[in-house]
């Protein structure tokens, strides 16, 4: 079944992946919840793990979900795919009829198919549109932020969203450069920045010096750190409680940049502490988080995954499992 024509994408992690969510999905009637679906990597490897499990797929993506459809379709009506912004997961699911779920993965970032497809703009090695869309039916491009942002602006997001050292010289140069001519392409952006951002003195670095500047208009085009704010809390609601011999369901999240990772760590160290008001007095043996965390501190893939697959390499795996609804 994995061995497909077309485009590819090597599922990062997926023995851990599967191991972890496994022991949720074992029950018949079990829902996986996929919430980054991609080229279904990950969802085929835990379907085939877990014989009576259904998969509820999203991706915002609609080349994603058509590459997918054709890989799952072999599963038949144990899949059904939505078109959707994660955040958007709570509707998702309670038009599926199953609001909650006993796995969820969220596997961030981009397909292999995205960065690989040159004219969607997300790669900087090749000279192409700057779109960086992952929906295409989204109003704004990577193209239109650089030609319209203050310089503040630019500088916020290439300090917030890149971590970008030269963030200040690297707006100011933009903004000069728009002056002449408007950025339509990658060739002259990446030009630019090696220009400024890439001189001697200018941070310590690692990778190519567009790395930053890509990484924070994507960010801004897809609104991905703001949607993510609002999934991960979502995620751990549509969590089930454990019941009839069931464990609570598991939520595993793949996260390739920093930013990313601290907010799901935050969310999941937050819901593994038990939180009880200090006014009231409830004995300490009675409380219970909501949460238990499943990894200890964020797992890495291991020197022959990335090896193989450098795209893996900053990769970071957390999980949980639901204990109870709310903290007690
Ligand atoms: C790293 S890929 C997932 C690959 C997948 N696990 C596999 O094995 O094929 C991430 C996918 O998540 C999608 N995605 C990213 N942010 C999203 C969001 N906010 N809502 C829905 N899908 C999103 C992207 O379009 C992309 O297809």
């Amino acid at each position: 079944m994995s061995q497909q024509p077309g485009p590819q994408h090597e599922p990062v992690m997926l023995a851990r992946m599967t191991e972890l969510l496994s022991p949720a999905l074992a029950e018949p009637d079990s829902v996986y919840l996929d919430c980054t679906l991609g080229l279904g990597g990950h969802a085929e490897a835990v379907l085939r793990a877990n014989p009576g499990a259904r998969l509820i797929g999203i991706d915002r993506d609609a080349d994603a979900l058509a590459f997918a459809a054709d890989r799952l379709a072999p599963f038949g009506d144990r899949v059904r795919l939505v078109q959707a912004v994660y955040d958007e997961l709570a509707d998702v699911l309670a038009e599926a009829g199953t609001p909650r779920v006993q796995a969820i993965c969220m596997d961030l970032g981009l397909s292999s198919l995205q960065i690989d497809t040159a004219d969607r703009g997300f790669a900087y090695a090749v000279d192409a549109p700057l779109d960086m869309r992952m929906d295409a039916r989204d109003p704004r491009t990577a193209a239109d932020i650089l030609n319209t942002y203050s310089e503040a602006d630019l500088a916020r997001l290439l300090r917030a969203y890149g971590e970008e050292p030269a963030a200040r010289p690297l707006a100011r140069a933009i903004v000069a450069a728009r002056a002449s001519e408007p950025f339509d392409t990658s060739a002259r952006l990446v030009d630019l920045v090696g220009a400024v951002a890439g001189r001697p003195g200018r941070g310590r670095r690692t990778g190519h010096p567009a790395k930053r500047t890509f990484q924070a208009l994507r960010i801004e085009v897809n609104g991905e750190l703001d949607a993510l704010a609002r999934a991960l809390p979502a995620a751990v609601d549509a969590l089930a409680e454990p019941a009839a011999g069931r464990p609570g369901g598991r939520l595993a999240v793949l996260a390739y940049h920093s930013l990313e990772d601290r907010m799901v760590k935050r969310v999941f160290r937050a819901g593994a502490t038990a939180d009880a008001p200090r006014h009231l007095p409830v004995p300490a043996s009675e409380l219970r988080p909501r949460l238990r965390l499943l990894t200890r501190g964020a797992e890495q893939p291991a020197e022959d995954e990335t090896a193989g697959n450098p795209r893996a390499a900053s990769a970071r795996l957390r999980a949980v499992e639901k204990l109870q609804e709310v903290a007690a």
